[in-house]
């Protein structure tokens, strides 16, 4: 078994940044990457203030914060980034040919012991795992969002997955805190099958006037005892990344999952949530 040392993270939005976190923090050497240095500005803000706040409610100590700053670095450059990284986790956004791309990529110039994961919330790992010359080697790592609070790592295998790769990812996942599940493979896992179901039916009953979309979620808070309503969670999520993932869900496994019209207007209309300040809610 090799050991990780470096980690490479492709794709700096809700989830990448909050991926390169708990990795630096865990001592890997770490590099975030993404297309848009917009993204990366935001994110190096984003581990600087998740840093200081861990400091101040006296989670890590300032040591721990220098180090894990010392660990993390960016790069818009996939190709040379793939080159030396031992574990990739891929958070590029929910679509097919994009994660071909960057798996296309990758595969080219990453070392033969590289392992490469996808924090996909639906696709298979086996068709993930086809867009590379090395599908033993590659298996879903879902993380949740955010990633430095939730504490599980969804495993998910794909055909070809050897029991190395799942060990080590396990292991990675160990030393970033986190507990893990292995799932075997069903279009949308344990996770997002269940969250997307919920999500979009409170997106249904919203546009049906059941209800007021404060009142939905304070109902499934107090009422069923989530620790969030599913509009508030579709905000956090992102709105596009919802539907994306409801319509993967909605080809693969039929009429259950089709996307409330209600959804599909705001993603139109530029309304992803919390990233961009409007979602269901306003946010300063
Ligand atoms: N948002 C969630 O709560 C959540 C939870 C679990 C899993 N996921 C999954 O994680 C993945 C990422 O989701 P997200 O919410 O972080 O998306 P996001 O839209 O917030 O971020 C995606 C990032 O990828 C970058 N990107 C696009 N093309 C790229 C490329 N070719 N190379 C490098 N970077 C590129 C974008 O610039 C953006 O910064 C998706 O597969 C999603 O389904 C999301």
């Amino acid at each position: 078994m090799s050991e990780v040392k470096n980690v490479a993270v492709i794709g700096a939005g809700v989830m990448g940044r909050g991926i390169a976190y708990v990795s630096a923090l865990a001592g890997f050497s770490t590099t975030l990457v993404d297309v848009s240095n917009t993204q990366l500005e935001d994110a190096e803000n984003f581990f600087e203030k998740t840093a200081n706040k861990g400091v101040d409610l006296g989670k890590i100590t300032l040591e721990r914060k220098i180090e894990l700053l010392k660990n993390i670095s960016t790069s818009t450059n996939l190709e040379e980034v793939s080159g030396y990284t031992d574990l990739l986790i891929e958070a590029v956004p929910e679509k097919r040919d994009l994660k071909k791309k960057v798996m296309e990529i990758a595969d080219q110039v990453a070392p033969k012991h590289t392992i490469f994961a996808t924090n996909t919330s639906t696709i298979s790992p086996t068709e993930i795992g086809s867009f590379t010359n090395r599908p033993s080697k590659v298996a879903v790592m879902h993380f949740f969002n955010p990633v430095h609070r939730m504490p599980l790592v969804e495993i998910v295998r794909g055909l070809e997955t050897s029991d190395e790769t799942v060990s080590e990812i396990r292991e990675a996942a160990e030393k970033m805190g986190k507990e893990t599940v292995e799932v075997n493979e069903f279009p949308g896992f344990v996770t997002s099958r269940i969250s997307a179901l919920i999500g979009n039916e409170a997106f249904y009953m919203l546009q049906e006037g059941v209800a007021e979309a404060k009142d939905i979620d304070k109902a499934i808070k107090l009422g069923l005892n989530f620790p969030m309503g599913p509009l508030e969670l579709g905000d956090l999520v992102g709105l596009d990344t919802r539907l994306n993932n409801l319509k993967y869900l909605h080809r693969t496994l039929g009429e259950k999952y089709r996307p409330a019209p209600l959804l599909e207007q705001m993603v139109q209309a530029g309304r992803l949530g919390r990233k961009t300040n409007q979602g269901i809610y306003k946010y300063d």
